[in-house]
């Protein structure tokens, strides 16, 4: 089990990002981690894999442990090795190497399998395979998505963190990126899946957690979150009865509204 134990985070010695988080992402579950802009879901995934040094943000409080082995003090690297593995916000490929080239570079921890690896990654993708030796920065935004995740998957991990993976995707490849997940989880890797789309997240995840201003305000099985009409409203942003397809673009016009502003 991969958790997070009463975590503070703090960037730039002031901003108080995470206030006390605690979850769990138990082996071969799919986890949901939703809440608002600037929750702390970022902050939550970064520090669960090592990476808020390269952020100036570091833990005031509490501690990520693995099967119960605080494991917060280790290079991300060394995070990964042992099984932890994230996709970050926004589809970060290589653009100017080829597909094939980039799936090696997610293989760095695990070279001995990476043949292997690789047909499963493509048996996952088959769009991937039959475009290996094309340059990833002509891919479209759905097809990075689905290297990101590929190279993820390379290193075999037994936890993947995924962080909006079907940000501004059309409705059919969220499809898509939906079942994957459902795939590599059915394959025996638990899964932490952040997301705006909350009605898919929560169609999957055995388990929800809701975070605002740093803290989890809301901690349940994912039907029940589901089937919670004030949740629903409230918390998710979904009015009762509505069709999660709309609520997306809702919350997705909201936050290009942000990032506008911002
Ligand atoms: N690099 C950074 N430096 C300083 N503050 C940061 C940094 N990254 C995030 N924060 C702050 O930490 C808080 C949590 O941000 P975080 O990005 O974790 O939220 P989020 O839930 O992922 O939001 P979003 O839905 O917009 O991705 C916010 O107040 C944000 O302004
Ligand atoms: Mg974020």
């Amino acid at each position: 089990m991969l958790s997070a134990r009463n975590l503070e985070v703090v960037y730039d010695d002031v901003v108080l990002a995470l206030r006390g988080v605690s979850i769990d992402i138990p082996d071969g579950e799919i986890i949901a981690l939703l809440g608002s802009n600037g929750a702390g879901k970022t902050t939550l995934l970064r520090a669960l894999t090592g990476l808020l040094d390269v952020h100036d943000a570091e833990i005031t409080k509490g501690r990520v442990t693995l099967d119960e082995q605080p494991i917060h003090h280790l290079a991300p690297e060394r995070i990964v090795r042992r099984g932890v593995r994230q996709v970050l916000e926004g589809r970060r490929v290589f653009v100017e190497m080829s597909i094939e080239d980039n799936l090696r570079t997610g293989a760095h921890t695990l070279r001995s399998e990476m043949a292997t690896n690789m047909e499963r990654v493509y048996d996952l993708f088959p769009v991937l395979r039959e475009r290996r030796s094309r340059t990833a920065g002509y891919l479209s935004g759905g097809e990075q998505q689905m290297l990101a995740i590929g190279r993820a998957m390379m290193s075999s991990p037994r936890y993947l963190l995924l962080d909006e993976p079907t940000l501004g995707l059309a409705p059919k490849l969220v499809e898509t990126i939906r079942d994957v997940i459902l795939e590599i989880n059915k394959a025996g890797t638990g899964v932490l899946l952040i997301e705006q789309n909350a009605t898919m997240a929560l169609s999957i995840a055995s388990h929800g957690y809701v975070m605002e201003t740093g803290r989890v305000v809301l901690d349940k099985p994912a039907t029940r979150l589901l089937a919670d009409d004030d949740i629903r409203e409230f918390y998710l942003g979904l009015h009762p009865g509505e069709d999660g397809r709309k609520s997306f673009r809702e919350v997705k016009h909201y936050r290009r509204k942000k990032r506008w502003s911002a």
